[in-house]
């Protein structure tokens, strides 16, 4: 990689960053597509946010992500806010374009493309169960309804809070929500009526190996999705295809979402293969 004073920065911005794939999987890229930019980590701690934003502004940076706990405080920073953004009510990547900020999610759509990918089939018409209700539930939801999913079953432990989305959900885009108690039978009946099963709570992330649902709820006919990408293969997915089940692995969703924002930056098709490599390659060597 050559630096030189045409070189344009993007990065990932957050507080505090623990390990991210996200500097390797766009180095390699922009790498790959031969254009002169690099990819940095930003940690800003809360009070400098608002300096480092405007910082970057004047800066020669093309754009940069957004990573916990900033998808929300960012927009308060920004010049414009992508509809699809808007609706979700978070920003997880920043496109710069003659000194103006644009915030963009590609959270949910990054989601999409990996479920599509790996499931071999459409999100329409699809009944979809969804277990939790923070931000990534927030996306993945949201996506889904506009890509007409015929219902979406939100299941949080905070009963509350899954009301509060489904209600969200059904207010913004027609009647198609429904807020379910983390209760057994419950649960199980709305399982058994859906094809689609996503895990977005962080509920077996290393070094807890455990899984957010009981493989008795589970039965050969779903697709069995998990947000959780380390370990690559968690207790849920190891389940899911024990009983039979099609599985999308979480790293699908983090390697799209990376994709998405590349394609939104350079206006080019992202180099897909090679970065669905380099994290698959990471995660296994992270056992
Ligand atoms: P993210 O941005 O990754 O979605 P978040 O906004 O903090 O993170 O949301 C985490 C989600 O996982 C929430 O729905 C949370 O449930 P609560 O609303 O009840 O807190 C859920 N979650 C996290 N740990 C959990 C656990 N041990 N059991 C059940 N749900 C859990």
């Amino acid at each position: 990689m050559k630096i030189n004073t045409q070189t344009k920065l993007y990065g990932l911005l957050g507080y505090p960053l623990s390990h991210s794939f996200s500097p390797l999987m766009q180095n390699k890229a922009f790498e790959e597509c031969k254009l002169n930019n690099i990819y940095i980590p930003i940690e800003a701690r809360p009070e400098n946010l608002e300096t480092i934003v405007k910082g970057i502004s004047k800066m020669n940076f093309g754009g940069f992500n957004i990573t916990k706990p900033y998808k929300l405080d960012i927009m308060k920073y920004l010049d414009e806010i992508d509809d699809y953004a808007k609706l979700i009510g978070a920003v997880n990547t920043v496109n710069i374009k003659d000194g103006r900020l644009k915030g963009y999610n590609t959270d949910g759509t990054g989601f999409l493309r990996s479920f599509e990918k790996s499931a071999g089939t459409k999100i329409e018409g699809k009944n979809v169960f969804i277990l939790g209700s923070g931000g990534a539930s927030r996306a993945i939801s949201m996506t889904l309804a506009l890509n007409k999913a015929k219902n979406i079953y939100i299941c949080n432990r905070t009963y509350d809070k899954a009301v509060e989305l489904s209600n969200d959900i059904n207010n913004q885009l027609g009647n198609l929500s429904r807020a379910i108690p983390m209760e057994h039978e419950i649960m199980k009946s709305s399982i058994n009526n859906s094809h689609v099963f996503i895990n977005t709570t962080s509920i077996g992330m290393l070094p807890d190996l455990e899984t957010p649902i009981d493989k008795m709820l589970l039965n050969k006919n779903l697709i069995v999705c998990d947000v959780v990408y380390n370990p690559r293969k968690t207790k849920l997915i190891v389940d899911a295809e024990d009983v039979g089940c099609k599985v999308v692995l979480g790293l699908g969703m983090l390697v799209y979402q990376g994709i998405e924002a590349f394609e939104i930056w350079t206006g080019l098709r992202a180099p897909e293969e090679l970065m669905n490599k380099i994290v698959d390659e990471g995660l296994k060597q992270n056992g």
